[in-house]
C-alpha cells in the first residue's frame, strides 16, 4: 500500500509520517515550501518520499495521487483552501484510490460563524459527493496551537489570551495522526465521521499550570481581549481575515464553553487513551524552557 499524506511538516502530518514509516507504510509526504521538503528529506525515514508544491495547482496533484491507495487530506487555512481540498479530491476521484481520511473541525455548516469551517464544511460535501469511502476526523483544540504563543509568555511567565474561563478538550496532534494511521489501512467500504478529543476539558489556567508543572517554569494564564489579540496575531504573520476567524473561535465560542465536551473516538480507534496535557509538555519540553 501507498500512502499519500498533505500537510507533512505539520502539527499532524509530521508525526503521521514518520508512524506510517515505523508501519512499513509507502508514503509520499506532500508540503508546499521547499525548505520544508529539505527538512523532511533529511529525516531520511524509510519508505518516504517527499514532494513539494502547491496542493491548488490540478495537475500537480493529479501527478502526485499516480500509485496512491490511500490519502490522508490536510490543508492548511488559507484563503485558497477549499481550491486546495477540491485539487486533491478530484485527482484521488480520478486515480480511484480506496480511501480518503479529511482532517475537518467541529462546528461544521454552511453558515457557521466560521469561515474555515465553511470551508470545511464545503470540502466535506465535495468529498461525500466523490463516491471515495472516506473517514472525516472533526478534532478539538490542538493542544499544539500553544505551541505558536511562546514567543508571547512574558518573563514572569504569564500569557494573555482571550479565552476567559473557557474549558475545552484539547488534543494532541499526535493522536490525530495516530487515528489517521489507523483508517489509512481501511479497506472497508465504511463512510466515517470522528468526533476526537483530548482526556479531559481544560481551561488554559489549567492546561498552562499542567505545563509548568512539567517544564519547571513559571506559567499562568491572564485573560485578554480581541482587539489586542488581534493586533498581535496579525504581526505574527497572519492575515486579517484568517485572524477574525480565530479570534471569534477564542473569544466568542471557546470563552463562553461551545467547545467543552470529550468523547472516546481516539480509545475507540488506537486502543489506547489519548495523551494528557503532561504527555504533550514532556514531548515539548524544550520548546518551553528554550
Ligand atoms: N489547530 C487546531 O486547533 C485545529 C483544530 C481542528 C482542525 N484544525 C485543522 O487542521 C488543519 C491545520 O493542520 P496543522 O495544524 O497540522 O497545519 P500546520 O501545522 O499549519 O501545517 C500546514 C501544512 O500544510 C502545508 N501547506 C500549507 N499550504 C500549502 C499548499 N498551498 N500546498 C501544499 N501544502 C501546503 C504546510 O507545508 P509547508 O511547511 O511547506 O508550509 C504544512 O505541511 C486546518 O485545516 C485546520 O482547520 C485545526
Amino acid at each position: 500500500m501507498k500512502v499519500l499524506v498533505t500537510g507533512a511538516s505539520g502539527s499532524v502530518g509530521a508525526p503521521l509520517v514518520r508512524r506510517l514509516s515505523e508501519q512499513d507504510v509507502m508514503t509520499r509526504a506532500v508540503v508546499r515550501r521547499p525548505e520544508s521538503a529539505a527538512a523532511l528529506e533529511e529525516q531520511r525515514l524509510p519508505g518516504v518520499e517527499v514532494a513539494s508544491t502547491d496542493l491548488a495547482n490540478e495537475a500537480a496533484a493529479r501527478h502526485l495521487l499516480d500509485g496512491i491507495d490511500a490519502v490522508f487530506l490536510l490543508t492548511a487555512n488559507a484563503g485558497n483552501q477549499l481550491a486546495q481540498e477540491q485539487s486533491v479530491i478530484r485527482a484521488a476521484t480520478e486515480a480511484g484510490v480506496r480511501r480518503v481520511v479529511k482532517l475537518s473541525v467541529g462546528g461544521v455548516s454552511p453558515d457557521a460563524p466560521l469561515a474555515l469551517a465553511r470551508v470545511h464544511y464545503a470540502a466535506e460535501q465535495n468529498l461525500a459527493a466523490s463516491g471515495l469511502p472516506r473517514t472525516v476526523l472533526r478534532p478539538a483544540f490542538f493542544m499544539d496551537n500553544l505551541l505558536q504563543f511562546i514567543g508571547w509568555i512574558e518573563p514572569s511567565g504569564r500569557l494573555e489570551l482571550p479565552l476567559g474561563d473557557g474549558a475545552m478538550p484539547m488534543i494532541d496532534a499526535r493522536d490525530i495522526a495516530d487515528v489517521a494511521a489507523v483508517e489509512l489501512h481501511d479497506s472497508s467500504t465504511h463512510d466515517r465521521e470522528l468526533v476526537l478529543t483530548g482526556p479531559e476539558d481544560l481551561t488554559m489556567t489549567q492546561a498552562l499550570g499542567r505545563i509548568a508543572e512539567v517544564v519547571g517554569r513559571p506559567l499562568s494564564y491572564v485573560d485578554g481581549n480581541r482587539t489586542d489579540f488581534l493586533r498581535r496575531y496579525v504581526a505574527d504573520g497572519n492575515s486579517p481575515e484568517y485572524a477574525e476567524d480565530i479570534a471569534t473561535l477564542y473569544d466568542a465560542i471557546l470563552r463562553a464553553g461551545y467547545g467543552a465536551g470529550t468523547t472516546d473516538g481516539v480509545r475507540k480507534v488506537t486502543g489506547q487513551a489519548p495523551r494528557t496535557i503532561t504527555d504533550f509538555a514532556q514531548a515539548h519540553r524544550a520548546a518551553f524552557t528554550g
